[in-house]
């Protein structure tokens, strides 16, 4: 579910007219609903209440400093992969204790930065990275939590590239080395691992492979006698962008609360798409459109540069004009909607049924508020979008269009050159 709704012939974000946005904010911009992030947040809180799980929005899902203390204001952890990540977190007044790191690639100056935040939680993904944390907590004289990343070798049946938790990936470590860094703890004195994680990949959509690495990972603590106090289950609930039939929170923590109640360990959830994917669209004008013998485009001033996951992953999201004209809603016609990106690959979707097109309309492309903004570029020299969140009852622009100046913000010429 989520607040952007038709009310008679336009589309609303909450009670606010999204046309009467696009009269104020230059196109395309990205819009979030407060309610429907907030929603999503507590339905999943709520579903495992019984367990009191710390639930850490995923940051690079959408790391808009306005979305993340929106979430942390309402009792939120945060998890980052990057020191980027944790200078947001930082700015969104996100609670340290409430911080969990993942990453392949942590920086040696990112680690020393987390170290001296005081997160919750390194989420170690191989055994060089522990040697770094190890040496570098051992230099500034501190111990540091750390849960080891397990790659549990399921196949979480969603696109490849957001599959993590297969053996041939590059994520987290498999069982028998897991094993036998907890049997040499010994040459880590400055860290506490504590923790085990798993994130098995993203827009999952059935509970499944998310049962099957849970029980993976609990009967190896079990066979080995490991005992650790947390144990991470990830993130990667799947959403509806168009036939969908994803497992509800509820159904979820049906699933898989009698197995971790069983295990007594404290919980951590670190949902990205789910809190924010339905909670953002992104608003986009028809420039012009164009018959060819073979097809129609409708072509706006958004595109890969703006949201890059059609072009990625062919993934779908609906389209749907802001304003259905009385005229218009009978006659729809089959179009590609395509960007101003000089690639073949620019589109935002393909082979649509949409009424007649003209300059000037509004489209709305749903489900944009999980990997939209956060995966946008400047390809082209597009300045980035806008974006805006509606919250009781009144519109904030939570990030300003880039201007021209700051697509060359940091670049120079040489002086041999001038
Ligand atoms: C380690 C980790 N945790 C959580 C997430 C969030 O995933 P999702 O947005 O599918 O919930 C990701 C996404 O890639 C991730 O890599």
């Amino acid at each position: 579910m989520h607040e952007f709704t038709f009310k008679g012939n336009e589309l609303y974000c909450e009670d606010i007219k999204i046309s009467a946005i696009a009269g104020r904010v230059p196109t395309p911009f990205y819009l979030y609903s407060y309610k429907t992030l907030l929603d999503h947040y507590r339905k999943l809180r709520l579903a495992f209440s019984a367990i009191s799980p710390l639930i850490c929005f995923s940051v690079k899902s959408n790391s808009n400093i306005a979305i993340l203390r929106a979430l942390v204001k309402n009792g939120a952890g945060l998890d980052i992969v990057s020191g980027g990540e944790l200078y947001r977190a930082r700015l969104a007044g996100a609670d340290p204790k409430k911080i969990v790191y993942a990453g392949v690639g942590k920086r040696p100056d990112e680690i020393e930065d987390a170290i001296n935040a005081g997160i919750l939680f390194f989420n170690v993904e191989s055994e060089e990275e522990l040697d770094a944390i190890q040496r570098i907590a051992a230099s500034l004289e501190r111990r540091v939590n750390v849960a080891i990343r397990i790659n549990p070798d399921v196949v979480p049946r969603t696109h490849s590239h957001i599959a993590t938790g297969k053996g041939d990936t590059k994520f987290g470590l498999d069982f028998e080395t897991v094993h036998k860094i907890f049997n040499s703890q010994w040459r880590y004195p400055n860290l506490n691992i504590r923790g085990v994680h798993i994130h098995i990949g993203s827009q999952i959509v059935d509970g499944d492979p998310f049962e099957e690495a849970i029980k993976k990972v609990l009967s190896f603590l079990k066979k080995y006698k490991i005992e650790v106090g947390h144990f991470n289950i990830g993130g990667g609930l799947g959403i509806i962008y168009s036939i969908e039939n994803p497992q509800t929170a509820k159904n979820f923590a049906k699933r898989v609360l009698p197995i971790l109640k069983r295990a007594r360990l404290k919980i951590i959830l670190e949902p990205g798409r789910f809190i924010s994917g339905n909670s953002g669209i992104l608003v986009t004008k028809v420039l012009y459109t164009k018959i060819t013998p073979r097809n129609t485009f409708v072509i706006v001033d958004g595109g890969m540069s703006d949201l890059i996951r059609p072009s990625l992953y062919t993934a779908y999201h609906k389209i749907v004009p802001v304003k259905v004209k009385q005229d218009s809603a009978q006659t729809c016609e089959k179009v590609d909607v395509v960007g101003p990106i000089c690639e073949s690959g620019d589109y935002l979707g393909k082979d649509r049924f949409l009424p007649m097109m003209r300059k000037g309309d509004l489209l709305a492309v749903m489900g944009a508020g999980a990997y939209g903004f956060a995966m946008s570029s400047n390809y082209n020299s597009r300045p980035r979008a806008a974006e805006v969140m509606v919250m009781k009852g009144k519109v904030h622009i939570i990030r300003r269009q880039e201007s021209y100046a700051d697509l060359v913000r940091g670049e120079s010429i040489p002086k041999e050159l001038k």
